[in-house]
Parts: structure tokens; sequence; C-alpha cells
């Protein structure tokens, strides 16, 4: 059941990606071929699962949920950059910048955000005063309180021994901020209660420190192919992580507390919650 559902998801995502305006110029091509091809679409699943939770219709919500994967595939464009971790694959090829050059990958990645606020203004959702809520939040997620800050944390803190407590902040900021508005974007859109959102965001912000130490872990013990980005960039660059702390055994019960949190966060869903919950398992196990 749960594969069947994700796979709904999927097809629904890669469908309306696919079928947004793409023109043939270069930065259409370089946006479209980070965008295209890879990518787990953890974001959009989350935002539409939480939808689905709340009770809500997904076609309305999909170009805000798609939106999550636009912002976050910018990031990954300027992580990859030699200014950031310099990694030269992604998403089982080349990085945008060794294809395209740095210059086009700097532009792909800020045309792709802003299109994601394009998407996220869509006029379909008819629901002015949520859509709003929901764009003031994500841009404060997605900013310098958020994922941007994190990046920055994260690039100042190369080469140095960070606490444990400075790693988890960097990790909340990267990457659990993003996933935290996912979640809350599809809740919120979809028109679920205080209760529910609140339930949410406990779910994803547990959910997102397990996803960053899940790919620490695998930065250490994954499979490059499988991956399809390389292994052993955090330890080239100096970065502190959950593993060099507290060693892959500390890391692994680290995350598995975190996937217990977020999934006693969704207690008051009772069934309508089990994607949710098995999405969470998916993500403690997953090889790339
Ligand atoms: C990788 O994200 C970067 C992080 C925030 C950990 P994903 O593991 O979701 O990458 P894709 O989208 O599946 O390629
Ligand atoms: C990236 O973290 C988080 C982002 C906001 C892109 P990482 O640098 O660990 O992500 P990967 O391992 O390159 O995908
Ligand atoms: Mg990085
Ligand atoms: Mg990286
Ligand atoms: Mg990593």
């Amino acid at each position: 059941m749960f594969k069947k559902t994700f796979q709904r998801y999927i097809t629904m995502i890669e469908q309306f990606l696919t079928q947004l305006q793409w023109d043939k110029d270069i930065l259409n091509q370089s946006m479209y071929y980070s965008l295209m091809g890879g990518g787990k679409r953890i974001r959009p699943v989350l935002a539409l699962a939480s939808a689905e939770a709340v009770g809500g219709n997904l076609e309305i919500i999909l170009p805000a949920a798609v939106s999550l994967e636009l912002i976050h595939t910018y990031s990954l464009i300027h992580d990859d950059l030699p200014a950031m971790d310099n990694d030269d694959y992604r998403r089982g090829r080349l990085s945008n910048h060794k294809v395209f050059g740095e210059a086009q990958a700097i532009l792909a990645g800020d045309a792709l955000l802003t299109y994601a606020f394009e998407l996220l203004a869509d006029s379909r959702l008819d629901q002015p005063a949520r859509q709003l809520r929901i764009i003031h939040e994500v841009a404060v997620a997605a900013g310098k309180s958020g994922m941007v800050g994190g990046q920055v944390a994260d690039v100042a803190g190369e080469g140095r021994a960070l606490t444990l407590n400075e790693i988890e902040e960097i990790h909340k900021a990267k990457t659990g901020a993003l996933l935290t508005v996912s979640a809350r974007l599809g809740g919120i859109l979809a028109g679920g209660t205080d209760e529910q959102v609140k339930g949410l965001t406990e779910y994803a912000q547990a959910l997102g420190l397990a996803f960053q130490i899940k790919d620490d872990i695998l930065d250490v013990v994954g499979d490059s192919e499988t991956l399809g980005k390389p292994v052993g960039s955090d330890l080239r660059q100096g970065k502190s992580t959950y593993v060099s702390l507290l060693g892959l055994e500390g890391a692994g019960r680290e995350m598995h507390a975190q996937i217990l949190k977020a999934q006693s966060a969704l207690k008051l869903f009772d069934e309508g919650a089990i994607f949710l919950s098995e999405l969470a398992n998916y993500i403690e196990q997953r090889q790339h």
C-alpha cells in the first residue's frame, strides 16, 4: 500500500513538472536538466501526503507542492558548486555546473527559486489567506533563518570540530526547515485544523533531522552509484556530521530516536497518517 500511494504521488508530481512550460534556451535546459531524472521528490510527496492526511484536494495544491521541489533543486545545484561542496555528480549524472558552467548553474538555481514562487502564487488555489500565509512561510523556511542560513553555517563550520548541538542546529536549518514547511504547506492549504498542523509540524521537524542524519550516514557507507552522488564528500570538505561526532552506530541511534519521535507526533490522525508513518520508516531505511 505504501509503495502504491508513493507511486501515485510521484506520478502526479512528475506529470506536473513535465507539463510546465520549458523553452529551448539554455536557461530552461539547465533548469530542466537538474529537475528531471533521479530526485526522490520527498518534499512534494510530504506536502501531498500531509494534505491527504487532513482530507484535502490534491490537484488544487499540486502547484504549491511542486514548488518545493524547485526550491530544493536550486539548493542542490548551488550546494554542488566548487565554492560550496564541490561535487561533480548529482542524481546520477554530472552536476549542473559541470555541464552548463558555473555562471549558468548559479542562474539556473536563481530561476528555479523564483519560478517556485510563481507556482506558489498559482491562481487556481482560490484560498488567498491560506496561500499568502504559505508563501510567507516558504520564504522564511528557504531563506536566511532556514535553508540558506543553514548552508551558511554549514560552510562556516568546515574544518572545525562542531558540537552536537551546533550540528543539530545546522541540520534543522539547512534540511529540516524545507521539509517542515512541506508538511505544513500540505496541511494548511488543504484546510487542516490547528491541532492537525501542529502534529504535522512536529512530525516533519523530527523527520527532517532524521533525514539529514541519514544523509550523513550514506555519505560514509552509501554506494555512490546507488546514491547518484559522491560518497566521502563530507570528510573531504572537513564537515562535522553526526557520523564524525558520534560514529556510525551513534548516528544511527540518534536517527532512529528521531524517527520514533516523528511517528509519535502522528497519533492524533489514527488511520489517516499511515502513509506518513511508513514514510518515516522508508527514510530510515533508504539507500539513496
Ligand atoms: C539531498 O536531498 C540534500 C539534502 C537536503 C540532504 P535528497 O536526498 O532529497 O535529494 P534528491 O532530491 O532525492 O536528489
Ligand atoms: C545539503 O546538505 C543541504 C541543502 C540544503 C542542499 P548536503 O550538502 O549534505 O547534501 P548532499 O549530500 O550534497 O546531497
Ligand atoms: Mg552541503
Ligand atoms: Mg553537498
Ligand atoms: Mg550530504
